[in-house]
């Protein structure tokens, strides 16, 4: 038995936010943000928090499979921007949408946080545990961005995805298999310095910027490049893929560099790699819902087509998860 998507929406705020905004006061340019991330605009929510992207999400979600709130099992929020450090996002969004029945949680892995929230829904519908998950991938990366540092004001956005995960009515539809790591030793390299316990909010946290993302980016690209790629290589080689055999590379979106050396990897041309960086930036935990939403309202996703999954994020954090795409449209 497999468990899989049978449902999924996304959200994005209204307020579009292009490179040249950021060329008004800082020292940087169009063509530098475009030629080293494949940048060209994000979104970032004006007023709200993150539970006020997944909201719309979840609902529109809910709504095209024709479920109400109250059947929901199951909320899993995966995300690095909760609400609050407690509760958890997920009681949060249980409130707000009226799932009444639901249990849920908040999962951090960062960029990685849709794909360790997919492998555990899956395990939980699997397992008979609970009969579904809304499983929601959101962060507001604008809560915790320097927009005064160049190195990172430019790369991350906010946005949404939401998903439902159910029990597969043929088991040869939906998540089959999946590779996940986690290598503590890159914390150094991308972190939030303070407002936990290793370092409570302070006067002086703030006045030194520890409440910002803190990112080595080139050590994190150099990681990344890596880790992406062979995970995405080796669950190919696990599930005896070749390049046309899958449809779809659905990468994050942190790096267009970091994808095309992914799907170089992979022998895919860039045809069959879903990319929008170029409109939303890094939305963390939001890229790979938001791609595999839009691609299905495009019409690009079709029953049967093998979906290869990957990310690299913040612990670090990595992985890979095979899919073959089970719903009609
Ligand atoms: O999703 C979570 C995981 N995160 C990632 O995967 C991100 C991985 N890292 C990256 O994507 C890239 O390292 C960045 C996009 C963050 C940076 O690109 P880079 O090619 O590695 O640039 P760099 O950090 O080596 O910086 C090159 C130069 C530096 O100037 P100098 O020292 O050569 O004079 C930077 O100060 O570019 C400068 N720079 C900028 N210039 C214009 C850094 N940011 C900017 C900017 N505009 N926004």
């Amino acid at each position: 038995m497999t468990a899989t998507i049978t449902s999924i929406a996304h959200y994005l705020p209204p307020d579009v936010y292009p490179n040249s905004y950021f060329e008004k006061y800082l020292d940087t340019s169009d063509e530098w943000i475009m030629a080293r991330t494949g940048i060209a605009e994000r979104r970032f929510i004006k007023d709200g928090a993150t539970s006020d992207m997944i909201v719309p999400a979840a609902r529109q979600c809910l709504e095209k499979r024709g479920l109400e709130p109250k059947d929901i099992d199951c909320i899993i929020v995966a995300t690095v921007t909760p609400d609050h450090m407690f509760p958890s996002t997920a009681c949060v969004v249980q409130n707000k949408i009226g799932a009444m029945n639901a249990w849920g949680f908040d999962l951090s892995a960062a960029c990685s946080g849709f794909l360790f929230a997919l492998v555990t829904a899956s395990s939980l519908v699997e397992s008979g545990t609970v009969k579904n998950v809304l499983l929601c991938g959101a962060d507001k990366m604008s809560s915790i961005l320097n927009f005064d540092d160049r190195a990172q004001a430019v790369l991350f956005g906010d946005g949404a995805g939401a998903v439902l995960i159910e029990k597969s009515k043929d088991k040869e539809y939906g998540i089959i298999d999946h590779i996940l790591h986690i290598d503590g030793v890159g914390g150094p390299f991308l972190h939030q310095t303070a407002g936990g316990s290793y370092k409570p909010a302070s006067i002086e946290t703030v006045n030194n910027k520890e409440h910002y993302i803190y990112q080595d980016g080139q050590a994190v690209f150099k990681a990344a490049v890596v880790g992406m790629a062979d995970v995405s290589l080796e669950i190919m080689q696990k599930n005896n893929l070749n390049a046309e055999d899958v449809a779809w590379l659905v990468p994050h979106q942190a790096n267009l560099r970091i994808i095309a050396a992914t799907a170089n990897r992979m022998g895919l041309d860039k045809d069959k790699v879903m990319i929008n960086i170029d409109k939303y930036g890094n939305t963390t935990a939001g890229t790979i819902p938001i791609c595999l939403s839009e691609w299905l309202d495009m019409g690009k996703i079709h029953k049967g087509d093998r979906l290869v999954l990957s990310s690299f994020g913040a612990g670090y954090t990595w992985g890979a998860v095979y899919l073959r795409w089970g719903m009609n449209k």
